[in-house]
């Protein structure tokens, strides 16, 4: 049986253990840029023993930003900050992911942190309030009330996908050793997936085939950029949660895809098309959806969302539900949650702290 410290072979990458930081947006980058904050939120967690740290969606042009302080990768001057943080993580053992985004009609909304935001109050800005106009591949907005994103044509779609080619490249200089291309939430791809986004009546709209396109031919174009050497992963929303939208079964479909062109391992998120959506939260309630996924499209998968205890990680890796657990938020608790899991799994000795700190706890 595998356990949460065994190691992961993927192409030339060896994760040092099971244990994976999830993407998580900050919201505290300038003009795409990277700073101090970054070096220290993302390096505590190479610190603290994890294995796979996947930095926050990364936008692959200004538009595809949820807000105006997202991090980016459209320019080379965002290369050097991030390569900052690359250093450091690999320095101490950390394999650094990076989460390649565009958020589609979800864009142009304020940081979740701003005095007055709610979940329930969240709402697009407009161009005349400092924002920008949404891109969707049909003119239907995240936000019932909200102005519709504008639809995107043919000749747009390609050149997006242009743009995420173009950021892998950068992602590649700034250092990072695992590429993620972000399928999941609602943004850009998930929308183009779901038939409750996607209304489209050409090839990128109508039968399963085609609302796959966006997101097989993006996958397809980043595996044939990122180096041969370098595993690639993509996150799905394995379900809408809503009947009539993306289900489970959608996911193992695309999943075989996925698989066949190349991509080594899926991680499996949920929900976040539509606001309605009524999702079972609890303790590892998308633990199912990545060991179907795995079973049934026969491709690694990550198991994400309220994974917060050593005991249930462990369970998840020794029977095979994934191939890797990913926190987030109990990550922000405790940047040294791989370190704490081993002590409590009476495993002290299979994480490896850097040395000013090994020999004195
Ligand atoms: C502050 C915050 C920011 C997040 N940003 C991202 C993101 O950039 N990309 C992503 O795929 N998921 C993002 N998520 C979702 C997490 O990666 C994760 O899937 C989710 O929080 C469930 O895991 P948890 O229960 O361990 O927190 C974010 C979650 C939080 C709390």
């Amino acid at each position: 049986m595998p356990d949460l410290f065994d190691t992961l072979t993927l192409r030339g990458v060896t994760l040092r253990n099971r244990i994976g930081v999830s993407p998580m947006c900050q919201y505290w980058s300038d003009d795409g840029k990277a700073s101090d904050w970054h070096l220290v939120h993302l390096g505590s967690f190479a610190i603290g023993g994890a294995a796979l740290i996947i930095a926050e969606a990364t936008a692959v042009e200004p538009r595809g930003r949820i807000s105006a302080r997202d991090a980016g990768l459209w320019n080379d001057q965002q290369i050097g900050p991030l390569r900052r943080t690359t250093n450091f993580m690999k320095q101490y053992g950390a394999v650094p992911g990076i989460q390649l985004a565009h958020a589609g009609r979800k864009a142009s909304t304020a940081p979740p942190y701003t005095p007055g935001t709610t979940r329930e109050n969240r709402r697009q800005i407009l161009p005349a309030d400092g924002g920008w106009t949404p891109l969707g591949p049909s003119a239907i907005p995240f936000y019932a009330g909200d102005p519709a994103p504008q639809a995107l044509t043919l000749a747009e779609i390609k050149s997006i996908q242009t743009l995420f080619v173009d950021s892998a490249a950068r992602a590649l200089e700034a250092g990072y050793q695992w590429l993620e291309m972000h399928g999941a939430h609602g943004y850009l791809a998930h929308s183009f997936l779901s038939p409750l986004s996607n209304q489209r009546t050409d090839a990128y709209g109508g039968s399963l085939e085609n609302r796959m396109r966006f997101t097989l031919e993006t996958a397809s174009l980043l595996r044939r950029a990122w180096p041969e050497h370098l595993p690639m992963s993509v996150r799905i929303s394995a379900t809408d949660w809503v009947d009539g939208g993306w289900s489970i079964e959608d996911s193992v479909a695309l999943g075989r895809k996925l698989k066949d062109l190349g991509i080594d391992i899926i991680s499996c998120s949920s929900g976040a098309l539509v606001e309605y959506a009524k999702i079972p939260v609890k303790p590892g309630f998308q633990v199912p959806l990545a060991e179907k996924v795995r079973r049934d499209a026969g491709i690694a998968t990550m198991a994400v969302g309220l994974i917060t205890q050593p005991r249930q990680a462990q369970d998840i890796i020794a029977h095979g539900q994934a191939d890797v657990v990913q926190l987030a938020r109990e990550m922000m608790r405790d940047p040294h949650w791989a370190y704490r899991a081993a002590v409590a799994l009476n495993q002290r000795a299979a994480v490896k702290l850097p040395q000013s700190y090994d020999y004195a706890i």
